[in-house]
């Protein structure tokens, strides 16, 4: 592991405007530099550079980071290779510091692991051009319409049929026997697994081969079509996406990922120059490749092709997207074809406008498709429509599921208001459900009724439930991290960050989100050390979930706007950056009638269980004592209480 100091010493040295301007052709604007973004395709330039921040943000495609983050992303490095890189840039010798043995051995265990599949991938490839591998093999995919650079590009190859020949070949190579069955390549009895098959390698993001799947080239045979690599230290299948290191480039450039089900479909759509395409591989859809997909795109296109029962299952799949925030279309193909055999005989261009013209909004089509099929049956129309109101429940986006409640009622030819307190129901059993799941040593909430929520719209029906994210947590770590190190007050000597932690004494105890009130934690305990942590010391955090949070809530900044979106109105109109000492204050304001409004709830659920006269009267002295706080904190905000 690389030692702090020298990661201390990379990251003071990496300047992201020097960083950038490797790839990224940039020119100056103002204080800031800017250029075309590498993530996604535009022609006129949102992508910004900050060189007084040392932050980059793209306000086309929303990417952001330090010049790590950079690295990360376009080079796919993990945050090591990042570092790495940055210090061969800048000279900067590298102390290493000595690690777990455990952790070492595991380490090496996994790279030894790579090492085997990369000699296993290329023995596989190099069987193509022996005698049984051109006659079987090649011509196999010749068959299949593949080109030369389709099965170069994908690294396909085949197992010979003799059962032995790799494994005689890679023990007489020196690779050890229990590395080759831990790895799945050799079976138990010590023959080879994949024989008499094509073989389609499964690379991770930054290439390396981490299993594979074998064909099967005889038609009827018992034996399964597909053979897989076993999980292994390296392969864990709910983690890969087939086709995700070829395909992520153009995703992020498009925006949109095709989700299809076969290895054979990703392979005819890459050759027909359609490259986004990826393969959940047979398995149902795991939140873990959703979540991949979601770090390059923020919409997919699912072609699922199949019998209609096969397809409803698929379609309870895809809520998932939702969960996650991914827009999601789905296009059906004609019967008996699959995007493999549909793209051939299309051609590239017309299955291209094929998908554009056919590709329907997922929860849309789930209103038709009810229409369609319950048409004369209200009770199973009734519980399709629960179904719905589930999926639109998932949607976290206040706005997009208003958007959406309104067309479903119309399709549905239902009244809104009904959807939508339908919807409410749900999303407030959900709360209650992941309250519920409340890790133990956080303090229980009691379920809410929100009084006071400046996300509120009071002018429409729809509450702001799930709105209730907690955002004043979050705040309160926005100000610490963009302004923490300034000065408060000149006389008394005192930071933003001691001003705010001082204020908070007593109650981080009450924090709810984990990250905040970890991030909380560390500040406390370096401030009492008198260090006052910088931006970089979050930006460059060791905790992933961390880094993260600081670069969304630093390059929020930029765009004050989407704060006063939010309603969070200031009292004056001077933007956050000029204003950060009455900025720090609310933000703990905010925060206090937040938790004073949940004792209020707390209180008041106690009382609806109890008789007038049976109501304990310090519990009735403390509640109105919090009803005077809360009016005065709400005074003090300028907000109204209801
Ligand atoms: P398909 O049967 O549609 O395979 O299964 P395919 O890729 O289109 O192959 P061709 O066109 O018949 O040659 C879809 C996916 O399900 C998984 C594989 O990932 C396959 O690509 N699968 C299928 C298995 O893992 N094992 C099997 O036995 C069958
Ligand atoms: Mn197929």
């Amino acid at each position: 592991m690389i030692k702090q100091s020298t990661v201390d010493q990379i990251l003071a040295a990496a300047q992201v405007e020097d960083v950038i301007g490797d790839y990224v052709n940039l020119k100056r604007r103002g204080s800031n530099l800017l250029g075309l973004c590498p993530f996604h395709n535009e022609k006129t330039p949102s992508f910004t550079v900050s060189p007084s921040k040392n932050l980059f943000k793209c306000f086309g495609c929303g990417i952001g980071g330090s010049p790590v983050t950079f690295l990360m992303e376009h080079e796919s490095f993990t945050y090591p290779e990042a570092l790495r890189h940055l210090a061969k840039k800048y000279n900067i010798k590298i102390e290493e510091e000595q690690q777990s043995q455990e952790h070492l051995e595991e380490q090496k265990h996994k790279e030894s692991l790579l090492i085997i599949n990369q000699m296993a991938s290329q023995f596989f490839v190099d069987q193509l051009s022996t005698e049984e591998g051109r006659s079987i093999g090649l011509s196999y995919f010749k068959h299949r319409g593949l080109l030369e650079s389709t099965l170069e590009q994908f690294g396909l190859g085949y197992g010979p049929r003799d059962p032995k020949s790799f494994v005689n070949y890679a023990t007489g190579q020196g690779y050890k026997l229990d590395l080759l069955t831990q790895l799945g390549l050799v079976s138990k009895s010590g023959y080879d697994f994949f024989r008499e098959r094509v073989i389609f390698p499964f690379h991770n993001l930054s290439g390396k081969v981490i299993g594979f799947g074998g064909r099967i080239l005889k038609e009827n045979v018992k034996a399964p079509k597909y053979l897989n690599s076993p999980e292994t230290p390296i392969y864990n299948k709910r983690q890969t996406l087939y086709g995700l290191y070829q395909a992520k480039k153009t995703i992020r450039q498009e925006g949109k990922c095709i989700l299809v089900e076969g290895y054979m479909d990703v392979l005819s759509l890459h050759q027909n120059g359609i490259s986004n395409a990826v393969a959940s591989s047979g398995t149902s859809l795991t939140s873990e490749q959703v979540r991949l997909i979601k770090r390059f795109a923020d919409e997919v296109l699912v072609l699922y092709d199949g019998d209609a029962a096969g397809q409803r299952a698929a379609l309870r799949g895809l809520n998932l997207f939702l969960e996650f925030d991914v827009n999601v279309k789905l296009a059906t193909l004609p019967d008996g074809h699959d995007p493999d055999t549909y793209v051939r005989e299309l051609g590239s261009t017309a299955f291209s406008t094929y998908l554009d013209e056919h590709g329907q909004d997922f929860i849309l089509l789930l209103a038709k498709n009810i229409v369609r099929d319950h048409k004369n049956d209200p009770v199973q129309k009734s519980v399709a429509i629960r179904e719905l109101v589930d999926s639109i429940a998932l949607i976290g986006n206040q706005i997009k599921r208003a958007v959406y409640t309104k067309e479903c009622a119309t399709i549905l030819d239902i009244d809104e208001s009904s959807l939508i307190k339908e919807a409410n129901k749900v999303i407030r059993k959900t709360i209650q459900r992941k309250q519920l799941q409340r890790p133990r040593d956080t303090k229980p909430v009691p379920q809410k009724h929100i009084d006071f929520d400046p996300n509120e719209d009071h002018s429409q029906g729809i509450r702001a439930i799930v709105d209730d994210t907690d955002y004043q947590e979050r705040d309160i770590i926005r100000v610490l991290f963009t302004d923490g190190t300034k000065k408060h007050s000149s006389e008394e000597d005192l930071s933003v960050a001691e001003y705010v932690l001082a204020n908070l004494h007593g109650v981080i105890e009450l924090v709810k989100d984990p990250l905040c009130k970890e991030i909380l934690i560390e500040y406390q305990a370096e401030l009492e050390k008198e260090r006052v942590p910088d931006q970089q010391h979050w930006l460059s955090h060791e905790n992933e979930n961390v880094r993260r949070m600081a670069v969304d809530l630093l390059s929020d900044k930029w765009t004050y706007a989407d704060w006063s979106k939010r309603g969070l109105e200031l009292q004056t109109q001077k933007p956050i950056e000029e204003n950060f000492v009455k900025d720090s204050y609310q933000v703990i304001m905010r925060y206090k009638l937040k938790k004073i409004n949940e004792r209020i709830q707390e209180i008041k659920a106690l009382f609806d269980k109890q008789e007038d006269e049976s109501r304990d009267i310090l519990l009735i002295t403390a509640y109105q004592r919090l009803l005077q706080d809360r009016q005065q904190l709400a005074g003090e905000l300028g907000v109204t209480v209801f």
